[in-house]
């Protein structure tokens, strides 16, 4: 989502006259678009920050504009903290920046709208990926996960009206896009706070994005298990251009501190949901969210969450320590985990999480995937690079350009990419 919204701060601030700087110190405006989900990124932005600060010293005209979870989680306090920031506007205030320019900048002076009004969807969109678009449908969060930031800097949920979201879309495939991705903090609970009148659920808005000329591939992210249900389930089954790739974040394995995460499913639930999805999309592939060291995790809690992992046997798994953000419930929880432990339990994680990640990539060897192109390897000029349907980076060798499918067939694989030569050209 955060990625999505600095496209479109690039394409607001496009639409202003702003084109990019070939590197910081050139730049008329720097923008940081934050995030506050652990604290990495705020010790990160810190040092971005200190840079920014002494390249202002030098050039007092150029204006530090920051944006983002992070300034909204701190707004009291973010022109106190750095005096020289100009400009402040959490995620749903992304217009202001574009407003406080066009208004002249330094002549209405400094400030901040912390309000959740606008989706940043409506802005003009920089696409950094000519074949591949997000579309957001929905801002904010109504869950209450205990370790999470995000409701309280993103807000309430507010879905967009099914008529934007499929509009959008067959703009997008009219220009070239070929593979959408729907984006919300909790993407399949759209629908639910829209009028009695327009009340509809995600599964409908997969049917219609599903009918959509020109999209060849539909993804959506970040879905709750809780809220997957069997509409949702239904379209994945009957919809072709939804892919067969599920990224179901189950944060845990031990039901026990599933509750205290707030989370409202435990271990047996998410395993029937992993069996649900499997039996209706054949091929499936599965990623998740995990975190360790969430507060009071015994080792027999974290010896569930590697029994998950070996139960489900994860296509990827994106791997978290526990990080307490000031304000939410689990920052004041008793039992913290001692930080050698955490990285301890990170390390074990990671290590059975890529072992079985190259094994299921091993398993798809002989095959023959249908690729997205999006260009030339990162690794290997002489090769392309690409994603199979299942989500999976695959370098490979073969006349293709970026936005063609082709069929390649598999040769290689590691714990995170596949490699392999074009069998034969699906489509242009
Ligand atoms: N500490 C560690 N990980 C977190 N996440 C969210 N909040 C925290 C936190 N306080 C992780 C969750 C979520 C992902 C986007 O980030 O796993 O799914
Ligand atoms: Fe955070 Fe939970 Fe909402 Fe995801 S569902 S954004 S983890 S509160």
């Amino acid at each position: 989502m955060n990625a999505h919204d600095s496209e479109r701060i690039k394409g607001m601030l496009e639409s202003l006259g702003l084109g990019e700087a070939t590197a910081p110190e050139e730049a008329d405006v720097v923008v940081f678009n934050t995030c506050t989900i652990r604290e990495k990124p705020d010790t990160r932005l810190a040092a971005y920050l200190g840079n920014a600060g002494a390249l202002k010293r030098e050039r007092p005209d150029m204006v530090v504009a920051v944006g983002g979870c992070y300034a909204e989680a701190q707004r009291e306090r973010i022109f106190q903290l750095y005096p020289f920031v100009d400009v402040a506007f959490g995620p749903g205030s992304i217009p202001h920046l574009g407003d406080w320019i066009a208004a002249g900048g330094f002549a209405v002076g400094r400030g901040r709208f912390g309000t959740h009004e606008h989706f940043a969807a409506d802005l003009p969109m920089h696409g950094e990926r000519r074949f591949q678009a997000w579309v957001q449908v929905s801002m904010g969060c109504n869950s209450a996960c205990a370790y999470c930031i995000v409701p309280a800097v993103r807000g309430r949920e507010q879905s967009r009206r099914p008529g934007e979201i499929v509009a959008e879309a067959t703009r997008l495939a009219e220009s070239g896009v070929r593979e959408i991705t729907l984006l919300g903090q909790n993407v399949n609970s759209w629908g639910r706070d829209l009028l009695p009148d327009l009340r509809t659920e995600f599964g409908e808005l997969l049917r219609a994005c599903d009918a959509v000329p020109g999209v060849e591939r539909i993804r959506f992210t970040s879905p709750h298990p809780k809220d997957f249900r069997a509409p949702v389930v239904a379209a994945m089954r009957e919809c072709a251009s939804v892919c067969e790739h599920v990224h179901l974040p189950a944060q845990s394995g031990s039901s026990r501190i599933l509750k205290s995460m707030r989370r409202t499913y435990d271990r047996s639930r998410y395993l029937q949901l992993v069996d649900t999805l499997r039996d209706a999309v054949p091929d499936l592939a599965l990623g998740t969210d995990l975190i360790v060291g969430f507060p009071g995790e015994t080792d027999d809690d974290f010896e569930a969450t590697l029994s998950l992992v070996g139960e489900v046997r994860f296509d990827s798994a994106f791997t978290f320590i526990y990080s307490p953000r000031a304000g939410t419930e689990a920052a004041s929880l008793p039992n913290p985990v001692p930080e050698a432990v955490k990285h301890e339990r990170l390390e074990s994680l990671v290590e059975l999480v890529q072992r079985i990640a190259a094994a299921r990539n091993a398993e798809r060897v002989g095959r023959v995937e249908e690729v997205l192109v999006e260009g030339p390897s990162r690794t290997d000029a002489a090769l392309l690079r690409g994603r199979t349907r299942r989500n999976t980076t695959v370098n490979f060798a073969g006349p293709a350009v970026a936005g063609d499918l082709v069929e390649v067939l598999i040769e290689e694989s590691t714990s995170t990419t596949l490699r392999g030569r074009v069998a034969t050209l699906v489509a242009v």
